[in-house]
């Protein structure tokens, strides 16, 4: 097996507080009730709930982890409208208006966040970049052509480029300018801050486990009942079923590995290639050095065993192309990715009045995520917004492309495949130390996972969102669910959602 170096951790979340807000305790806030809960302490949850707190609201932010530690926590955190290659196919498959208004609701997310940096001097890292999507092979050049001469007909700042800061040569690439990074959990717990109180809080550690639509809403956590007027669902993938929201996109994982560079080999702006073995990469300030994030090896969850050579390649990556020694980091992260590349932002269904949700961010969750919030804080106050049916979580079209269909196909297949994969083996004593394995016992299907003092860690297999049976992921030590992207620690705790519920113990 290709080992790895790195603190499994994501730089973001090691470098900033772990936690600075309490627990929902309903005895100690009894009939709690206010204007708006949000289920989710992410980008689009927080940026919906800065929004109505400053439009006189009171909000209750719910954070199953701590703020800004879930999917936003481990991003490469371009703020960007820039989204590899997306303007081409977008006017293909929704024609030039639609395209047109995603790429203004995506600067326009830019903006959002540069005025609250300089309005609320945030200290998180900002700073305003160009960004480029690169091919290295002619072989790629007309699709960085057809990118570009759609984003400048849209009117965005576009150009083709040659020559870039990147310490090798390309062929080409589609420029962005004036676009900008940041250090993303800096940014939502400042925001955390200036939304806590006067009738607003923050709650961390705190799962929701139900929510029932009323006057008020009603939302149950594991501590107690808290009563809204509206609820936003900013869970990733939401966390009610409802909305059938699940089959709308698939889960995509993707690996990031980061380390300290030399100044002068450092690039100057965020990158993304094209193609198989694309790299995503940028600087971010580090103490008073640079550290340089990598990212890439991206696959739906599910469809690769050793994830751990992901990392292997993108360090490998890292000491052909900058000359890094050795990586400080390395983590993962996984998005839901729509399948006709729009997001779902709206009611969560047809006969919801007063509960919302966001999602399908699709990798690009730094712009579209605060485009959400800002969309949502707006639905809340029954404001028109003019992006508003371009992202309708209604919409009936995210099925009619071949590409979804094969999307669904495939996750359909884990449905037949996962009650034949594996679980061939009958016995605890088939796994080996520091393995996760999927076993039959008495019937029953179990994942195991032996640690490094021999002790075994036995949970039900099957995932309690839907049923399907979970993955090992041999990197993370995790077991990843392949049909909706939950994923749970050895003793079965739930590392991300939609799952609401921890898998059984065995
Ligand atoms: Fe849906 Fe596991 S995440 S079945």
């Amino acid at each position: 097996m290709t080992s790895v170096t790195g603190k499994p951790v994501s730089y973001w979340i090691d470098s900033t507080p772990q936690g600075e807000f309490p627990t929902f305790q309903a005895d100690l806030l009894p009939d709690l009730r206010v204007d708006v809960a949000i289920v989710g302490g992410g980008i689009a949850g927080m940026t919906a709930a800065m929004l109505l707190k400053q439009a006189g609201k009171t909000v209750a932010v719910i954070e199953a982890d701590t703020i800004g530690a879930g999917v936003t926590g481990k991003t490469t955190a371009k703020i960007t409208s820039l989204h590899q290659l997306v303007y081409a196919s977008l006017i293909k498959e929704h024609g030039e208006e639609k395209a047109r208004l995603y790429g203004e609701s995506n600067q326009a997310a830019i903006e959002q966040v540069s005025l609250w940096v300089r309005s609320e001097e945030i200290d998180c890292d900002f700073s305003r970049r160009s960004t480029y999507t690169f091919a290295e092979s002619s072989g790629q050049l007309d699709k960085i052509k057809d990118e570009v001469e759609a984003a400048q007909r849209l009117g965005l700042p576009a150009s083709f480029v040659t020559e870039t800061s990147l310490p090798f040569p390309i062929a080409g690439a589609v420029k962005f300018d004036n676009q900008a990074q940041f250090h993303p959990r800096k940014y939502l717990q400042h925001l955390a801050r200036l939304i806590s109180g006067a009738g607003s809080y923050i709650f961390e550690h705190t799962r929701v486990t139900g929510l029932e639509e009323g006057a008020p809403c009603k939302i149950v956590t594991e501590r107690g009942v808290l009563w809204a007027q509206d609820v936003l669902i900013t869970t990733n993938l939401p966390i009610s079923d409802e909305g059938l929201f699940f089959a709308k996109g698939y889960p995509q994982r993707s690996y990031i590995v980061a380390a300290e560079v030399d100044p002068s080999q450092a690039p100057e702006g965020m990158y993304i290639g094209v193609g198989e073995g694309y790299r995503s990469l940028r600087t971010t300030p580090y103490g008073d050095r640079l550290l340089l994030m990598i990212g890439g090896e991206g696959h739906k969850v599910g469809t690769v065993e050793d994830t751990e050579s992901r990392f292997a390649k993108l360090e490998e990556y890292g000491r052909d192309r900058f000359g890094i020694e050795s990586f400080a980091y390395r983590w993962s992260n996984q998005d839901i990715v729509s399948f006709d590349k729009l997001p779902y932002v709206g009611r969560l269904t047809p006969m919801h009045e007063h509960t919302f949700v966001a999602t399908g961010f699709s990798l690009w969750g730094m712009s579209n995520g605060t485009l959400a919030g800002m969309l949502l804080a707006d639905a809340v106050q029954g404001k028109d917004n003019p992006w508003e049916s371009l992202y309708d979580s209604l919409r009936v079209t995210p099925f009619l492309s071949g590409t979804s269909i094969k999307e669904n196909l495939d996750v359909g297949k884990h449905w037949v495949g996962d009650r034949l994969k594996g679980l061939t083996e009958h016995s605890l004593n088939d796994v080996a130390i520091g393995e996760g394995k999927l076993l039959t016992i008495d019937g029953k299907k179990v994942a195991a996972y032996r640690d490094e003092q021999s002790q075994i860690h036995a949970v039900s297999a099957t995932c309690p969102h839907l049923g399907c049976i979970v993955n090992w992921n041999n990197a993370e030590k995790s077991w990843d669910c392949p049909c909706h992207g939950s994923r749970f620690g050895c003793d079965g705790e739930i590392l991300q959602g939609p799952a609401i519920q921890p898998l059984e113990q065995a």
